[in-house]
């Protein structure tokens, strides 16, 4: 028989206990993971906590899973998550920061007190969450835990298109996500020399946030009827598969996932450059060779939705 794919491995996955969270953490454990389950049972929008749902998952899953159910989103409750990853299964080799939150609003109505639940979730939370985990992993590295040379550190951030493209009304969310972005990249790097991968994947999947979207037209009616086709088991395969063995170089990287489609995408580097060789820059100047060399270049106003309004292939 062959090993299972991650078997031996300790992994922590925030906001696990329902959607995509839910279907990353089961998939983790057929694969032979032993995990972590950090989830409060929060609302959409980040109101209430009902820490029954995330015992329930981890119940469900066995001796192989253990429930957290704090916030991620304060640094003791982050430390805490991966100390009882070590206590309970002896370690922690992935963290996936899947823990997510929604207050959308025009950017013209943006209340400051949503705007920072959402950011200390999303962004914050995952940034404490990879710091708490961090020593570990290295640790990890210098002992070889799995073997040498050490291979099983894995970091994915759970990001979205909205961070890439932008979508209307989310500009705490997408800044969130795009916030995933710049974490991700420092974390690929300030990780690199102890062989630990970070990446960023973007989801599609149908979850009681898709099943929430309220088309305000038929564009995004349609967009709804077609993102609740996808599952979430796909995101969970890419997921493994980033944390898998082949993976081992891959990292800082931006992947997207809508059921059987996998995207790989640009990071953004400069696509043109113009240079006033004889002094400084006129304003009239810049008007006309920036019309000239970077209008052609400019990257469309077109929100996610807009840019993944296809059938998608489930
Ligand atoms: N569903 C999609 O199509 C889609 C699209 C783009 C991005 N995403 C991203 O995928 C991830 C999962 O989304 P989903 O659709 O499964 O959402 P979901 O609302 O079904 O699940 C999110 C989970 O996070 C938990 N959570 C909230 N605050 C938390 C906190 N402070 N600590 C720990 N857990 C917390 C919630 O209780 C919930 O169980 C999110 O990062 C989301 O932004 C999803």
């Amino acid at each position: 028989m062959t090993e299972a794919l991650l078997a031996g491995r300790v992994a922590l996955v925030t906001g696990a206990a329902q959607g995509i969270g839910k279907a990353i953490a089961e998939d983790f454990v057929r694969h032979g993971a032993k995990i972590v389950v950090a989830d409060p049972g929060t609302s959409i929008d980040g109101s209430g906590a009902d820490p029954k749902l995330v015992d329930g998952v981890a119940t469900a899953l066995g001796a192989n899973a253990a429930a957290f159910a704090d916030s991620i989103a304060a640094p003791s409750a982050a430390a805490a998550a991966v100390e009882l990853a070590v206590k309970r299964f002896g370690g922690l080799d992935i963290v996936v920061n899947n823990a997510a939150i929604l207050r959308d609003a025009f950017v013209f109505k943006l209340e400051p007190r949503d705007w920072e639940a959402v950011i200390r979730v999303n962004l914050t939370g995952a940034a404490l969450v990879t710091a708490a985990a961090t020593p570990v992993l290295r640790e990890n590295a210098k002992a070889n835990r799995g073997g040498t040379p050490y291979g099983w550190g894995r970091i994915v951030n759970i990001g979205s298109t909205a961070g890439l493209y932008g979508n209307f009304g989310q500009a705490s969310y997408a800044s969130a996500k795009a916030g995933l972005m710049g974490l991700t990249r420092v974390t690929a790097l300030d990780m690199a020399r102890s062989g630990i991968t970070a990446n960023l994947v973007t989801p599609f999947a149908a979850t009681r946030v898709t099943e929430s979207i309220k088309p305000a037209n038929d564009g995004q009616a349609q967009y709804k009827a077609r993102a609740m086709k996808v599952a979430a088991k796909h995101v969970a395969n890419l997921i493994a598969f980033l944390c898998s063995p082949a993976a081992q170089k891959i990292s800082g990287q931006i992947f997207g996932v809508r059921g059987r489609e996998v995207f790989l995408f640009q990071q953004p580097r400069p696509v043109a450059r113009i240079v006033n060789e004889s002094g400084d820059w006129t304003v009239d100047a810049l008007a006309s060779a920036v019309q000239s060399e970077f209008a052609p270049k400019f990257t469309e106003l077109a929100t996610d939705l807009e840019a993944f309004n296809s059938e998608p292939i489930v």
